[in-house]
Formats: C-alpha cells, sequence, structure tokens
C-alpha cells in the first residue's frame, strides 16, 4: 500500500508518435516517460495519436493522459483540445494557449511587448517572396537584419529547417530548405553567445525555474545530429553563468510561462550573448523527454526524478478536472 503522502496508481496513458518529422524523438521521449512512471506504480499504456485515438480514449477512459507529441497538433492545441472535449485530464498547457507558444513570431511579439530581449525578425511567407518578387526581398532582409542570420520555420522543432545564412548568395538555397517544412519563415538576427534551456515548473505554487542547462555543440546551430547523437554535445547544468545571468535567465522563463499562458510545465530557449544579455527564442509545451533531452536534465538536477515531477503534475491535472 502506497504511503499516505505518497500519489495514487494511476491509469495513465502516454500519446507519442504522430504524424510529424519528429515522430521519432517522440516516441522516445514516449518509452522513457511510460518507463518512469512504471517505475513510480502506474499503469501505463503509450499510444499513437491516430485515427482510432479517440473511440480508443473513450473506451479506456483513462484516469489522465501525458502528451509526449512533439511538433504539430502535440503542441499547437489540437490534441489538447481533444482531450479537454472528452473530459481526460492531461498535464500541460490549455489548448487555446498553445497557440502562442505554438508559434514562434506570436511568441517574440508579446515577449518583446513585455519588455523581454529577443533578436530582430521579420517573418514572411512563401507567397510575399513570389508575389513581391525574391530578389528584392532577399537584398531587404539582408540590409535590415544583418549577417549572419537565422531561418526555420515559424511553427515546428528539433531544428529541422533551421539554417544560419553568412552570404546573401546563400539565402535563395536557405530559404528553399526552410520553406519545405512550412509556408512561413522567421528571418531572425543570428545572435552568438551560450545557448540555454530553462524549464519552468508550476506544481502549485506558482512557476519556478528549475537550474538552466547549456548546451555546447559543434557548428552553427544546435541542430537535430547534435540533440541525438551521443557524444556530440557537452551539457552543463546548471549552465556556466554568473549569478546575475542565471536570475536573468530564471526570470526570462518564468515571465515566458507567464505571459504565454501556459501551464504546469514549458522549457524556454535562450541564448545568452556576449554582452551578458538573455535573449529569447522560444518556448516549448511538450519539451522533450528523452535520453538527452534537456528537461529530464533539469529535474534531475534539482534533485528529482521525471516519473516523480509528472506523477505529481497528473495528481494536479485530476484535480484541475475535478473542480
Ligand atoms: N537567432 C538565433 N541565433 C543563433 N542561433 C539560433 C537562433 N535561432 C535559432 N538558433 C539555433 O537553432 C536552434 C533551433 O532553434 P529554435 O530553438 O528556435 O527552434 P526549434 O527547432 O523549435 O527547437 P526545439 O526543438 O528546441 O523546440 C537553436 O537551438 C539554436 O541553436
Ligand atoms: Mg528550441
Amino acid at each position: 500500500m502506497p504511503a499516505a503522502d505518497e500519489p495514487p496508481s494511476r491509469h495513465v496513458v502516454v500519446l507519442a508518435g504522430g504524424l510529424t518529422h519528429e515522430r521519432d524523438v517522440s516516441l522516445r521521449s514516449g518509452s522513457r516517460l511510460a518507463e518512469s512512471l512504471r517505475r513510480d506504480g502506474h499503469d501505463v499504456t503509450v499510444r499513437d495519436a491516430d485515427s482510432d485515438l479517440v473511440p480508443w480514449l473513450a473506451s479506456q477512459r483513462p484516469d489522465a493522459a501525458v502528451i509526449a507529441l512533439h511538433g504539430g497538433r502535440g503542441e499547437n492545441g489540437a490534441v489538447q483540445g481533444v482531450l479537454e472535449m472528452m473530459g481526460i485530464p492531461f498535464p500541460g498547457t490549455a489548448s487555446h494557449d498553445c497557440r502562442f507558444a505554438w508559434d514562434k513570431p506570436t511568441a517574440k511579439s508579446l515577449m518583446r511587448r513585455a519588455g523581454f530581449p529577443t533578436p530582430d525578425w521579420f517573418t514572411l511567407s512563401h507567397s510575399t517572396f513570389r508575389d513581391l518578387g525574391a530578389s528584392s526581398l532577399i537584398e531587404l532582409l539582408v540590409s535590415s537584419i544583418g549577417l549572419p542570420l537565422t531561418l526555420k520555420p515559424h511553427q515546428g522543432g528539433s531544428a529541422l529547417g533551421t539554417n544560419v545564412v553568412r552570404a546573401a548568395g546563400e539565402l535563395p538555397a536557405s530559404l528553399v530548405s526552410s520553406f519545405g517544412y512550412g509556408e512561413v519563415v522567421l528571418v531572425e538576427r543570428f545572435v552568438t553567445g551560450r545557448e540555454i534551456a530553462v524549464t519552468v515548473i508550476d506544481d502549485g505554487s506558482g512557476p519556478r525555474a528549475l537550474p538552466a542547462v547549456e548546451v555546447s555543440f559543434p557548428g552553427d546551430v544546435f541542430d537535430y545530429d547534435a540533440r541525438y547523437t551521443a557524444g556530440m554535445t557537452t551539457y552543463h547544468t546548471p549552465a556556466r553563468l554568473d549569478e546575475a545571468g542565471r536570475a536573468a535567465a530564471a526570470e526570462l522563463a518564468v515571465a515566458a510561462h507567464r505571459i504565454l499562458g501556459l501551464r504546469d510545465v514549458s522549457r524556454t530557449d535562450a541564448i545568452v550573448d556576449e554582452s551578458g544579455t538573455v535573449q529569447f527564442l522560444e518556448v516549448n509545451v511538450s519539451p522533450g523527454l528523452t535520453e538527452t533531452s534537456l528537461l529530464p536534465m533539469a529535474v534531475e538536477a534539482a534533485g528529482e526524478s521525471l516519473g516523480g515531477l509528472y506523477s505529481r503534475l497528473i495528481e494536479q491535472a485530476i484535480s484541475r478536472g475535478k473542480r
């Protein structure tokens, strides 16, 4: 029998897979989370988000679901909305609020409006290049944002479709590559410095930041290979920042969590530039949970287990459902 203060054993569905470029990452996140929750005594089923999901969930009636889907409907609020319609509690951001974090330019606008630093950017659709002429727009981008610059799909993850452009002549090919991942591209000033990820948890007493995790990787961008190839990246937890830098990183991540209306858990990605300013890049509502993912490293550094954290967030979601 569990002790009085131990969370009860629950029937939990972990949603993982999905038809996005990040399917493999999601499957790995899902199986790691499932293992951790099983170690904490829960009855866990890992389930893909496919066309049988809704009737299957209706027949299972789990106590709760956890979304370990990355990209697309796992982060844009669609699956969250399905769970809300079905009355299945889940930890994480409510469906309507996911849109702010999911769309990188929207998140950047809201953070800048609130006074937080984020690299200068413009957002352009594929059809704008077609209708207004690619060569003059390319010239404008180079003169206004400057080089180097970063191109990335406005919605997406795992740095897929992210390109760094160092010379104007590289821009056309890089645009084609980024537009391969979506109709809209975020063109952003490239920032050099230390890249960090700050996990924020709200388990009942307000959002608080866990220790920042710093990533040090070969090349310009923390790309797919650097993230998921063992030994390619060095992780520093906590990040190698002085006290003021750590405080600024925590403040930025907690502010992003609040300003973008996020719930329970989020992970903000940022770069501490050469002047020590913490620049907001983006925030994730369904952070990676794989062996090399940054949220589990932060949780461990805070002296907690992944299963223990998600067990508490599941209980919180169940109580929210009752209210
Ligand atoms: N403005 C920038 N300056 C320098 N590097 C950048 C910039 N924007 C993005 N990067 C690099 O590209 C990577 C991916 O960018 P970003 O975190 O915005 O998108 P993502 O693909 O959604 O990532 P995630 O999978 O973490 O959600 C970053 O981890 C960073 O290494
Ligand atoms: Mg990121």
